[in-house]
């Protein structure tokens, strides 16, 4: 049967991986982002069955707008939206600029998963998935974004509890370092991209694809029983027990 699936910040990197993912297997994609260009290159690169919806993720207006525009049922939301803000912003000299630079990736990484959640939780169908893409940063330290991120993981338990009852699951997939996307903008050198693939067990760079199948399986019947968690997918940079 085919699902519906929105995927925000669908049209660059992880998100437009993810959501050609769920395109390829035959389901509906509803790929959401503030810039319209990306959104239409997802489009293109799909099958036919991705739309897409501009929208920012963090006015709640436009969040309100996407999910009147949806169907009456959605099987999987994931949240992708983010990144961490820092790269687009002046070092911080004032309080003012601290604050600024905190609430950005505040909004950036988490809001946009809560207020899209809300928002759609009362169409995200019995026995569906919500998945968020936190970061290995959550553990990691990495200030304003570290710690947004720690929070989505939070919030992420929350949110398993309230939609629990109706077999929804809800999950954070933790990505380590993910080459080809827009996340790092020009800042990568090769010789940390060098570090951070000797960091990991397996001396391999992840690729939107690791994360692309890891949400497609947390959506499927056999990852009914797994909500509430946080999937670290980094080639063992950083380990659980
Ligand atoms: N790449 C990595 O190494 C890595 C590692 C750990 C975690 N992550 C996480 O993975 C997710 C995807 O990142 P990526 O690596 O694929 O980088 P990316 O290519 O920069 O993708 C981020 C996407 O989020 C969208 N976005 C940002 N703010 C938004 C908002 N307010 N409303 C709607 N869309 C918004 C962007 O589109 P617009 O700018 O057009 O809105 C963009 O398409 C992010 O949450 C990031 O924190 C990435």
């Amino acid at each position: 049967m085919s699902r519906t699936i929105v995927v925000t910040g669908g049209g660059t990197g992880i998100g437009r991986a993810i959501a050609l993912r769920f395109d390829a297997a035959g389901d509906t994609v509803v790929v959401t982002g503030r810039r319209p260009e990306p959104l239409k290159e997802t489009v293109r690169a799909g099958t036919g069955r991705i739309e897409a919806v501009r929208c920012d993720g963090a006015d709640p207006t436009q969040v309100r707008e996407l999910a009147e525009r949806l169907p009456g049922r959605v099987d999987v939301l994931v949240n992708n939206a983010g990144g961490n803000t820092d790269f687009d912003l002046a070092e911080p000299d004032s309080l003012e600029s601290l604050a600024d630079q905190w609430r950005t990736n505040f909004e950036a990484n988490v809001l946009t998963a809560v207020l899209t959640t809300h928002a759609l939780a009362g169409r995200i169908a019995d026995h569906g998935s919500v998945i968020s893409v936190g970061s290995i940063a959550a553990d990691n330290g990495a200030g304003a974004y570290g710690a947004a991120k720690a929070a989505l993981t939070t919030w992420n338990l929350s949110t398993a509890a309230v939609l629990g009852p109706r077999g929804i699951t809800a999950n954070v997939i933790a990505p380590g370092y993910i080459a080809t996307t827009e996340f790092f903008r020009d800042r990568m050198t090769p010789q940390r991209r060098d570090q951070l693939r000797t960091a990991t067990l397996n001396d391999r760079i992840g690729q939107p694809a690791d994360i692309a199948e890891t949400a497609y399986f947390l959506a499927s019947d056999g990852a009914r029983h797994i909500t509430g968690q946080v999937l670290h997918v980094n080639g063992g940079a950083r380990t659980t027990r």
